[in-house]
């Protein structure tokens, strides 16, 4: 078996990645994602020596489009081109949750200034509007009246690009200051954490605090079921506490970072990665 990890900085989750393939005596190669060069016209390319690719490129569509090609090789990826084109898009993830009847918050899809404030009103304030695709909680946004509402699409309708002409609106969960972010490796739920801030905006990225939060049975069972929504293999399950509804998912990471959970719970979180992509890999 050999397998490439395809990233674009050396971070402290790629650095744990390489030491598990390291101590388990698994045969890598570290190849950085600028330097890629991808053949489009035939399959068999150096690329070929490789039995399963692991991405870890900071940039989405860079990510995207080396699994996209490296599957079309038949070189399977973790995570899958098809898992990640849903993850990266929080449309396409709201589609493939409902899909599956998998509980999440109310999220609506607007094109213009008029019908964002039209589809914000149909939630009611406050409410949340987020980019499409993004992470780290960039621009997401809560908008707590009208005024709010008025001055934010009008500016991205102004000064952003196509993108920003999309408007992904969200009911605001009244969750327990803090969201639930759990680990998904093939069909295990190995470790989960809660993600505590003062500020609505959790990402521990702005600085919230992580503590353990205990796999129930229940949180297993509906990351399992949101993971298969998506396709499965190695994610990031993030999920908010609705006082009324329980637990509700918020999103789904395709390339997880660890580097928070891994000290805190000593859960070997790189290890079983390694030990999911040996199941995987040709
Ligand atoms: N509908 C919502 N209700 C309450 N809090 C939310 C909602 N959506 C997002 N958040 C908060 O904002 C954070 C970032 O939002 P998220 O959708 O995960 O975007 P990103 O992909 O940038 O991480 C979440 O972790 C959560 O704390
Ligand atoms: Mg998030």
């Amino acid at each position: 078996m050999h397998i490439g990890v395809v990233y674009s900085r050396l971070r402290v989750e790629e650095k744990w990645l390489f030491k598990a393939l390291e101590s388990r005596e698994v045969s890598y190669e570290r190849l950085l994602d600028s330097q890629a060069i991808l053949h489009l016209d035939n399959d068999n390319n150096e690329w070929s020596r490789f039995d399963a690719i692991i991405i870890r490129s900071l940039s989405t569509s860079r990510g995207l489009s080396i699994a996209r090609v490296l599957n079309s090789f038949g070189i399977p990826t973790i995570n899958p081109y098809s898992v990640s084109e849903i993850c990266s898009d929080k449309v396409a993830t709201s589609i493939a949750l409902k899909n599956a009847s998998v509980p999440q918050p109310k999220s609506l899809l607007a094109f213009t200034v008029k019908g964002a404030i039209e589809a914000g009103e149909r939630l009611g304030y406050p409410y949340v509007l987020k980019p499409v695709v993004g992470s780290w909680g960039r621009l997401v946004s809560r908008i707590n009246d009208r005024d709010a509402a008025e001055a934010i699409f009008e500016h991205r309708d102004v000064l952003g690009n196509y993108q920003h002409h999309i408007y992904y609106l969200q009911q605001l969960i009244q969750k327990p200051g803090r969201d639930i972010r759990a680990f998904v490796i093939g069909n295990e739920t190995p470790v989960a954490i809660y993600r505590e801030s003062e500020h609505w905006i959790t990402n521990t990225a702005l600085g919230a605090t992580a503590t353990t939060c205990e796999v129930t049975k229940e949180l297993h069972d509906l990351c399992q079921r949101a993971a298969t929504a998506v396709g499965g293999g190695v994610l990031a399950v993030d999920l908010l506490e609705d006082p009324d509804r329980g637990l509700l998912i918020n999103e789904i990471n395709h390339t997880m970072e660890f580097h928070s959970t891994v000290p805190l719970t000593g859960v070997d979180i790189p290890g079983m990665i390694i030990e999911h992509v040996r199941q995987v890999s040709k």
